[in-house]
């Protein structure tokens, strides 16, 4: 029988009239990272405040770690830890004294306090800054410092809400290599949220994918990849004129195309034919050396999000949306390969 940290049967919630959360049914296996993927307004907050009994749901039911989230909430939480909007660091204490302080909160004896936190600094780079106020920290020292202690009374499953965000990219993968390190030692359940597409392909082995309040696909990366099917060709080679991205802009099997350094990215229509794409362009004069047909998990997400939009195929090119994929989906901000490709065809 596979042991589930998290499982969720309908679960709903309603603000008056707003459903921030519809029906969503969800297993999480012991042990895995899930990252729960969706822009703003999602839902994904609302799901961590049920699943912690800081909001009641509307319908449904929940449990977590085997216990029901109605009946049980005290041991869901003496077993979980959580990093939510607020740090909960107190600004003039220490660092080291910030988890230690914590570790009393939990009864935890002194001589576990001081190897837990000696341990966790030490995980997240933190050990030179010990003796330091937290509040003189930099903002990612601090959300390390934060996800620190919400494992520091070593939980059995951690919601993380955005842990990531407002990091620079080389802060938020040095937090996100030693949360992975640490699950693998410990191994610890991770529920994480975030909004960034490729944060989420990396880190996590589980992915939930969320709009409004719905729950539009989850699996592993590999898994959504693969139900994607492979929607993209990358031509290497040279001679990508204005003229061709303009032929291409007008082909209805074409989404959306743009060159980055040296390679043309054409994202294709689901299920359509890539060889009309490669003789068009032969005939703009493009000399290919290499032409590869790939998905990325990326573009498994927006095959995802696309598959959702119930318009004829056509009626996107005509309106515009050639070179802006769901850019309403505002995804594009935190996918920080599409930024400085030199050509993008389509219209603005
Ligand atoms: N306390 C509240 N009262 C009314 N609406 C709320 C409240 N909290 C959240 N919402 C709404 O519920 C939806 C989901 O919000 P949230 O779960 O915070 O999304 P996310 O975390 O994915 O950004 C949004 O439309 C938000 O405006
Ligand atoms: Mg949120």
């Amino acid at each position: 029988m596979t042991q589930y940290a998290i499982q969720t049967e309908e679960l709903t919630r309603e603000y008056s009239t707003l459903r921030a959360l519809d029906r969503l049914s969800l297993e999480i296996p012991a042990g895995s990272i899930f990252g729960f993927l969706g822009s703003n307004g999602a839902g994904k907050t609302t799901t961590i405040h049920l699943l912690l009994g800081l909001l009641r749901p509307t319908a449904g039911r929940a449990a977590v770690l085997g216990h029901d989230v109605a009946t049980e909430i005290d041991e869901v939480r003496r077993r979980t830890g959580a990093l939510l909007d607020k740090a909960g660091l107190y600004a003039r204490l220490g660092v080291q004294d910030n988890l230690e302080f914590y570790g009393r909160i939990w009864h935890m004896p002194r001589r576990e306090r001081r190897a837990r936190s000696e341990e966790l600094l030490r995980q997240f780079g933190l050990w030179d800054r010990r003796k330091e106020p937290a509040g003189r920290l930099s903002f990612g020292m601090k959300r390390k410092l934060a996800v620190a202690r919400a494992l520091f009374h070593r939980p059995d499953l951690v919601f993380l809400d955005e842990p990531t965000a407002g990091l620079d990219p080389v802060s938020a993968e040095s937090l996100r290599r030693s949360l992975v390190d640490l699950v693998a030692q410990e191994g610890v359940t991770v529920f994480l949220t975030t909004h960034n597409v490729p944060e989420a392909g990396k880190v996590c082995d589980q992915i939930g994918i969320i709009r409004s309040g719905q729950l539009l696909a989850s699996g592993s990366p590999e898994e959504l990849r693969a139900s994607a099917g492979s929607n993209r060709i990358v031509v290497r080679g040279s001679g990508f004129t204005e003229e061709a991205f303009t032929l291409l802009a007008l082909r209805p099997e074409v989404e959306r195309a743009e060159t980055r350094g040296g390679t043309l990215h054409v994202w294709l229509v689901p299920g359509s034919s890539a060889a009309p794409i490669i003789s068009l362009l032969a005939g703009c004069g493009v000399l290919m050396e290499e032409v590869v047909r790939e998905t990325t998990f990326e573009d498994a997400f927006l095959s995802v999000l696309g598959a959702e939009d119930h318009e004829p195929q056509t009626a996107r090119v005509a309106r515009g949306r050639f070179g802006a994929v769901r850019a309403d989906e505002a995804f594009a901000l935190s996918v920080p390969e599409r930024e400085g490709s030199e050509l993008s065809a389509g219209v603005a």
